[in-house]
């Protein structure tokens, strides 16, 4: 913490009434239009922080764009129509766009670029910024091995390392170097904690999680948002062990402050202090105030309970005044961090707002995920007749995903608009899917077929039980494969989906996921060879959903029987309906280029413990070399196995990538620095350790690449 700040808090606390202190812990719902209620609460009760949003599913409900003259009155009313004149803090689901819509967070991990999804998020933070937003409820971080579970749009992928370098990116994307800067947010790292482990998908319900799972698995994208700087954190609305994380002081306050070092302020998500009834751990709602305000939640998102109990509990004893001082502080304190004191009024700021639709593309570019490509069909010739199909070739507002506010007034440009627009010399014709089930293209070279989920079907409260390609676009394709024309998949999907019924019908497949406001044109683009599709799997595509949950990082079992690592045998398989291996794995992706590896090479075979505890790094390396005759983008992926350790350790588990472009015929040599934390992990109690043993280091396209070398650590 800085002393500077915290001391400038102590000084502005002392001077405020228990009613004023409370009012600080208390968020409001302002939604553009409410302005006389909203602003005669923050005269009255000098209320603390404002969220942009009028309902409590601003993702999937048709939400006001933000009131900006409305949002400036609000704060002046705070400043300077209160005793206190504390400013206001605006909080806003800004979680992949403002204005511009960037690609889904699942898409932009699939990039895996955080230095360019920062970039992404310096974007969109200017642009929330320029409309008076301080405060995002954003970075999602929920760990999730869950594709029926509609929010896992929002996740960063199945693995704890790549969201932890995305968690970082995306604070320092809002954050920027100094949160005191004009114009910076603050991030919300949420949703502490556990959230993904809803069983069976289905959201707000039960999760069963280990203290080992928690800190190896759970945890790290946190942990990475806490290093990052992150200033706020959202609880979440399940519960662990038993206990709601709402009411949990061990997670919020012992994990999340004692082993993670949080010292910024915690939210509650949307009424789960009052949710604590429908938990049965609360009675009623002064039961429920007193319990998360214990637990750590040191600001209520709109459900008043602390506007309501808290004053009471006070004078009645039954909660000690340096519960709500300490609550108070912390918001205060990151009050000071982002510099509210000194400008509480929102920077107009000029928007090259042309640049951030371009940037929104070129991620979108970066997040598309080429499944296959038999006889390299992609990318298609510019001149050339094609047929194009399918429920998503028309679609707009899907392409914006489910967490973008106020999109309905925008222009977002349908795929047939943008192949026309990207390929005027081909001969184009449009075939009507009602007529494609009677009728089959003739007159075409390729048939592409666009097809998709509505964003209604994804983020929250939108889980499926059945995650495949739906009936009635599995016939489609297959009355097209009728043809004998080469046919193209385009994939519009937010969430992972079981492609196994139309995967062998298509010669070429694209994940295009919800791609944003310029997924069209992006998608053009990448099916006409005007841009390289570069992402990879950040989640397993499973063969069927009755695999699931299925993941790369698993852990082995007392049999040697993991389907996804082809460890099945006649008498030792994992189904005898289904392999067990997924229908494409984490991390996978194919290119326009080809690439070869050499075999992976370490620069020491063997290191002392002693050597790695005082810091001394090894090397791994391969060289990569583009056999093809275009110039090409490959995320190199290293993997690490613990052979023996005195836990059960994962298959393999992601400790580093690089994307890289490399030329025609030219090879590149990647090399990684491993070190002790590559190699450890976290025992039950939330100690690390590393352990001496034999680790075995893979270097490849994905997670099953066999190319590896053995490095031994001697105790
Ligand atoms: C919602 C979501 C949370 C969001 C909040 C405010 O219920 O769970 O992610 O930030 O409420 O809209």
């Amino acid at each position: 913490m800085n002393a500077e700040y915290l001391l400038k808090a102590q000084e502005i606390l002392e001077k405020m009434t228990l009613k004023e202190k409370i009012g600080q812990m208390t968020q409001i719902s302002y939604n553009g239009k409410n302005f006389d209620a909203v602003a005669e609460k923050i005269e009255k009760y000098g209320i603390g922080s404002i969220i942009l949003a009028g309902s409590a599913f601003a993702g999937n409900t048709a939400e006001n764009g933000t009131n900006v003259s409305g949002i400036d009155r609000l704060q002046k009313t705070a400043v300077e129509n209160t005793r206190c004149g504390i400013p206001l803090l605006f909080g806003r689901d800004v979680i992949h766009s403002h204005k511009t819509v960037y690609p889904i967070n699942l898409a932009m991990a699939a990039s895996f670029d955080p230095e360019a999804v920062e970039h992404c998020y310096n974007e969109i933070r200017d642009e929330a910024a320029a409309d008076g937003v301080n405060w995002t409820f954003a970075p999602m971080l929920d760990f999730c091995h869950e594709p029926r579970w509609g929010r896992i749009i929002e996740c960063q992928g199945e693995d704890p390392y790549l969201a932890s370098k995305m968690a970082g990116a995306i604070v320092k994307g809002f954050q920027g170097d100094d949160l005191k800067e004009p114009g910076m947010i603050a991030a919300c790292a949420k949703h502490y904690i556990g959230y993904g482990a809803s069983e069976g998908g289905r959201d707000y319900n039960h999760t069963e999680i280990s203290d080992y799972a928690l800190y190896n698995n759970y945890l790290p994208a946190f942990r990475s948002a806490v290093d990052a700087g992150v200033a706020t954190v959202m609880n979440s609305f399940n519960e662990v062990n038993g206990v709601p994380v709402a009411a949990s002081r061990r997670l919020l306050t012992d994990v999340l402050r004692g082993d993670l070092g949080f010292d910024g302020f915690v939210i509650s998500d949307w009424a789960s202090i009052t949710q604590l009834k429908n938990h049965g751990l609360a009675a009623d709602n002064r039961d429920a105030a007193k319990k998360s305000l214990y637990a750590g939640i040191d600001m209520d998102m709109v459900d008043n309970c602390y506007l309501d109990h808290i004053e009471e509990l006070v004078t009645s004893g039954e909660v000690d005044i340096t519960e709500v001082d300490t609550a108070v502080l912390r918001i205060l304190y990151v009050k000071l961090r982002l510099g509210l004191f000194e400008h509480p009024y929102r920077v107009r700021k000029e928007q090259d707002l042309a640049k951030h639709i371009e940037d929104s593309k070129l991620m979108c570019e970066k997040s598309m995920v080429l499944l296959k490509n038999e006889g390299g069909l992609l990318p298609l010739k510019k001149e050339g007749s094609y047929c194009l199909t399918g429920p998503f070739l028309k679609e707009r507002q899907s392409h914006v995903g489910a967490w973008s506010l106020a999109t309905e007034s925008m222009t977002v440009k349908n795929i047939e608009e943008a192949v026309r627009e990207a390929v005027p010399g081909a001969e184009i014709t449009v075939l009507d899917e009602i007529e494609a089930q009677y009728v089959y293209p003739r007159n075409c070279d390729v048939i592409i077929c666009f097809l998709g989920e509505p964003k209604c079907v994804t983020g929250e409260a939108q889980s499926l039980a059945d995650i495949g390609v739906t009936k009635q676009q599995a016939e489609l394709v297959k009355s097209l494969k009728k043809s004998g024309k080469p046919v193209v998949g385009v994939l519009c999907y937010g969430r992972p989906t079981v492609l196994t019924e139309v995967e062998p019908l298509f010669d070429a497949m694209i994940y295009a996921w919800h791609g944003g406001t310029m997924a069209a044109t992006a998608i053009a683009e990448v099916l006409f060879g005007d841009a390289e599709p570069t992402g990879r799997l950040p989640v397993t595509l499973p063969m069927s959903v009755g695999q699931l949950p299925l993941y790369y990082n698993a852990l082995p079992g007392a049999r040697i029987m993991n389907g996804y690592y082809n460890g099945e045998s006649r008498m030792t398989h994992n189904y005898n309906d289904c392999p067990g291996t997924p229908l494409y794995p984490f991390g996978y992706g194919l290119s326009y280029g080809k690439f070869d590896y050499s075999v992976a090479a370490a620069d020491e075979s063997e290191l002392s413990f002693k050597d790695l505890m005082s810091g001394r790094k090894f090397r791994v390396s391969v060289d990569v070399t583009n056999t093809s005759d275009v110039s090409s983008t490959e995320t190199v992926q290293l993997y690490v196995r613990d052979k023996v350790a005195s836990r059960v350790r994962p298959l393999r588990e992601l400790k580093g990538f690089k994307k890289i472009t490399v030329d025609a015929g030219k090879t590149e040599t990647v090399s990684f620095g491993l070190s002790l934390k590559e190699l450890g992990f976290y025992l039950e109690d939330g100690s690390y350790i590393t352990e001496p043993g034999e680790f075995e280091i893979y270097v490849g396209e994905n997670c099953l690449t066999e190319n590896s070398v053995t490095v031994k650590v001697t105790a």
